[in-house]
């Protein structure tokens, strides 16, 4: 038995598909995207569930409360008997009672090295506007377990990037989003794992040189690790 995972996605939804392309390359894994939900009803995220055969779910918040909000997707999230959830660019506040139930089984990418740069507010291109007005010369993807806040929850897996002079964010934003497609599938792999086969999961290490020398996959990591984590 594989362990259903869901994923929520508010836009495009190039991280669910980095995520389903992961999947398709690994031999016979414990875990298998179930579901996906958006609270967007044109997200470009549920067209590619669609195109893959995956059931996908538009699940308004607007305007509802959160606890009626907690109590849909409970009882979508039961119905599926979903196991692990990955929030892929999902902008809502995930409302308290979804947390609690899926406390250290759902993660979120977030294209900044938190605590720096997250929180409300801090999402899409305005992270990286931020990180580049600060001066930093190193950002890259936090992967968090959820908790009641934006962006706060226990880090699991951090790339760093570096920032180049003459970055504009959009040129930023494309290097660190390369890297999230690297790393967050073989995070989702990595704690999906430990969770079917009933472990608490633990943080996500960098590939290691075996690893690497292995796959395609382990190739372009390599490459992007010998860049300096430049995601070229
Ligand atoms: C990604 O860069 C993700 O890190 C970011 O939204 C983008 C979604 O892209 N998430 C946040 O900013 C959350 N605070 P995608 O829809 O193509 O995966």
């Amino acid at each position: 038995m594989s362990l259903p995972v869901a994923v929520f996605a508010s836009g495009s939804g190039s991280n669910l598909q980095a995520i389903l392309d992961h999947h398709a390359t690994l031999d016979a894994p414990p875990w298998r995207v179930q579901l996906v939900i958006s609270d967007q009803e044109d997200a470009r995220a549920l067209r590619r569930a669609h195109r893959s055969g995956i059931r996908s779910r538009f699940l308004p918040v607007a305007g509802r409360s959160s606890g009626d909000v907690a109590a849909e997707t409970l009882d979508i999230l039961s119905s599926a008997d979903i196991g692990f959830i990955a929030l892929a660019g999902y902008l809502r506040l995930i409302p308290a009672d979804v947390v609690e139930a899926f406390r250290e089984r759902m993660v979120n990418i977030h294209p900044a090295l938190l605590p720096a740069f997250g929180g409300k507010g801090m999402y899409g291109m305005r992270v990286h506007e931020a990180v580049l007005a600060s001066g930093a010369r190193l950002t890259g993807p936090t992967v968090h377990f959820v908790d009641e806040e934006y962006d706060r929850g226990p880090i699991v897996a951090q790339w760093p990037v570096s920032v180049r002079a003459g970055d504009d964010p959009h040129a930023l934003a494309a290097r660190v989003l390369r890297v999230e497609h690297l790393l967050y599938p073989r995070v989702v792999d990595h704690l999906s794992r430990a969770l079917a086969r009933g472990r608490r999961p633990t943080p996500f290490s960098p590939p290691g040189t075996a690893f690497l020398a292995k796959s395609q996959a382990g190739a372009d990591v390599a490459r992007s690790i010998s860049a300096g984590f430049t995601g070229d």
